[in-house]
């Protein structure tokens, strides 16, 4: 049985959290898609050629929690921005999607560049404010000691370079549920997310 889940959506919106139960719900195979160019993004910052290290990404081995830093987020964003370095992730995108027992794939351009033909999407929003509070009780929790404010400026230039750039920009698919979690508690956002799916299944 092959069935693609695509979960789109901006920066601390729930994505991950989402993704997660979601995959386990249903017994699929889950891909964090922004692990992908976070990799490719710390790479840069240890000096490798974006492109190099895209191509060579062994995708298996990826540190989520040393790729889950502001630096390593914003350099993530600039790769992402590069037409090469994104078509270097794509077949291996596709392949994930499409393994038997099905798949969530989460990111930014899933459901309209990746998996346009996906059979269930989801776009998941909230607030910049609310998102910012989110991912800086994150890096709270972790040790570090950004102010929300800079948390909350980030977060908003990274949106605007992810939904502005040329290639692959953030958007909603036109088949998504838009699901915006600004006022959900974790448990309601995942029982929308399920239930959205379960009406594709
Ligand atoms: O966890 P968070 O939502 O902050 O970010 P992420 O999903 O790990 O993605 C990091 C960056 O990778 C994003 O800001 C995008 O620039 C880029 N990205 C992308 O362009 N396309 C994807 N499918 C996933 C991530």
């Amino acid at each position: 049985m092959k069935f693609t889940v695509a979960i789109d959506g901006p920066a601390a919106a729930g994505k991950g959290t989402i993704s997660k139960a979601v995959a386990a719900h249903f017994g699929f195979a889950h891909l964090d898609t922004g692990l992908l160019y976070r990799a490719v993004g710390a790479g840069m910052l240890a000096g490798g050629d974006p492109l190099f290290v895209a191509r060579n990404l062994d995708s298996a081995n990826l540190d989520g929690n040393a790729l889950r830093t502001q630096a390593v987020a914003e350099a993530a964003s600039l790769v992402a921005a590069m037409p090469d370095v994104r078509a270097a992730l794509v077949k291996f995108q596709q392949d994930f999607a499409r393994r038997e027992g099905g798949a969530v794939l989460d990111g930014r351009d899933i459901g309209t560049v990746i998996c346009p033909d996906a059979e269930a999407k989801l776009f998941v929003t909230a607030s910049a404010e609310r998102r910012a509070q989110r991912r800086h009780k994150e890096l709270t929790q972790k040790g570090f000691s950004q102010t929300l404010d800079d948390v909350l400026a980030a977060v908003i230039a990274r949106d605007r370079r992810d939904s502005e750039r040329a290639t692959a920009p953030m958007m909603t698919a036109r088949d998504a549920v838009v699901i915006d979690t600004s006022d959900l508690t974790i448990e309601d956002a995942i029982a929308a997310a399920v239930a959205a799916i379960t009406l594709k299944r």
